[in-house]
């Protein structure tokens, strides 16, 4: 071989650079959409909402704790005094998540250099010497913050408009004697949109063949007000065997049910006596958590294989956490695995037209698309 060859490699000899990554298609981004599907399954959620963000437990006294919506990075402390606050998780001076740092009385201490925030987002303190500067007047962004129902609620928008909004009034679990409920969330891999497709579409009993929470339904309303999904659908609710160990079905008509797509939240109803909430909290494209609340009428109740009712607060502290563990969580589990499943199809596939039936779903989604534009127009006027 001579010496020029050596030098002067033959071209189709070089491998050539690749990032696999980069050549991958990605599904589009909401402007990028060319139909009602890829919008949907790219749109962000309306930030003028209450949004939950934990469990009141998730932040006890003395902690700070770092949440996420939709790509917004906001750090929970609860001081001293038992009140939770909410700033924009960056520290003004090198921009650090200030959710790493120290609570200390009702500041929130940055880990690094030690610079405390008060509970307006406002440097307070700042604990080396200043080098002969003033005490710098810098500030950091806060949110409305509020606990209801054992949730953390924040409001990411207009801090004006969370003056005028709530979160879901649910006087069943207010009170002296409120209703047994069931709290329970989880984290998917998947889009807001699917969840809200999902807890609402009762044409998928065949993912729940096993445990039978509803069986044979159908649709027998469906209406869209203003910002608001309506519909019903009749279906035999609790018929599986592990669900009929626990529900009373001589006290209650488990054969009909109507659920609501409220803007942004998600509700059913089995005739007064079963209800829940679902309110999302929208992470980013393929990460959502889902903050299930439900609830029963205390009749709704009877022990495991007796025909007798239960006490309520037999029914709160014994039946609720069992029902939870073998009947709840196992469920919304089977709908975890589709929907993360489902958002692996859409990123593979997003392409492909849309097949869908139920025309419930086609509203839902509809809803979704008509907040996130309300919002881009809003933001860009
Ligand atoms: S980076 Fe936060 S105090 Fe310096
Ligand atoms: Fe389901």
């Amino acid at each position: 071989m001579s010496n020029e060859a050596v030098m002067n490699p033959e071209p189709e000899r070089l491998i050539p650079l690749r990032n696999p990554k980069a050549e991958r298609p990605r599904p589009p981004t909401f402007e990028e959409a060319k139909n009602r599907r890829q919008k949907v399954r790219s749109a962000g959620m309306h930030p003028d909402y209450w949004y939950p963000v934990g469990w009141t437990s998730d932040v006890p006294r003395g902690k700070a704790v770092g949440v996420t919506f939709w790509k917004r990075s906001i750090a929970l402390f609860r001081g001293d005094d038992g009140v939770i606050r909410a700033l924009e998780d960056r520290c003004a001076h090198r921009q650090l998540k200030l959710s790493i740092g120290q609570v200390k009385g009702c500041n929130l201490t940055c880990t690094y250099h030690g610079w405390q925030y008060d509970g307006e987002g406002k440097v307070a303190h700042i604990p080396h010497d200043l080098f002969g500067n003033k005490m710098p007047d810098i500030k950091v962004g806060t949110f409305p913050v509020k606990e209801r129902y054992g949730i953390i609620w924040v409001f990411p928008g207009d801090p004006e408009v969370a003056k005028t909004r709530d979160v879901p009034v649910i006087p069943e679990l207010e009170g002296s004697a409120p209703w047994a409920s069931i709290p329970v969330d989880f984290t998917w891999n998947a889009h807001h949109s699917m969840i809200m497709d999902n807890v609402s579409d009762f044409s998928h009993a065949y993912l729940h063949r096993a445990s039978k929470p509803f069986v044979g339904a159908k649709l027998t309303s469906l209406e869209t007000v203003g910002d608001r999904v309506l519909l019903s659908y009749d279906t035999k609710v609790g018929a599986g065997p592990i669900s009929g160990l626990f529900v009373n079905r001589k006290t209650a008509d488990t054969n009909s049910m109507k659920l609501g797509y409220e803007y942004p939240y998600q509700w059913s109803n089995t005739d007064d006596k079963i209800k829940h909430w679902c309110f999302v909290l929208p992470i980013d494209e393929r990460t959502t958590r889902t903050f299930f609340l439900f609830y029963f009428t205390p009749e709704m109740f009877k022990i495991p294989l007796l025909p007798v009712a239960i006490p309520p607060s037999f029914a709160r502290h014994v039946v609720m956490p069992i029902a939870r563990k073998i009947l709840v969580r196992p469920l919304l589990a089977e709908d975890g695995v589709a929907v993360e499943a489902e958002q692996e199809g859409w990123e593979k596939h997003f392409e492909q037209p849309i097949a869908e039936l139920n025309p419930a779903i086609h509203e839902f989604q509809k809803l979704t698309i008509r907040k996130w534009e309300e919002h881009l127009g809003r933001a860009r006027a």
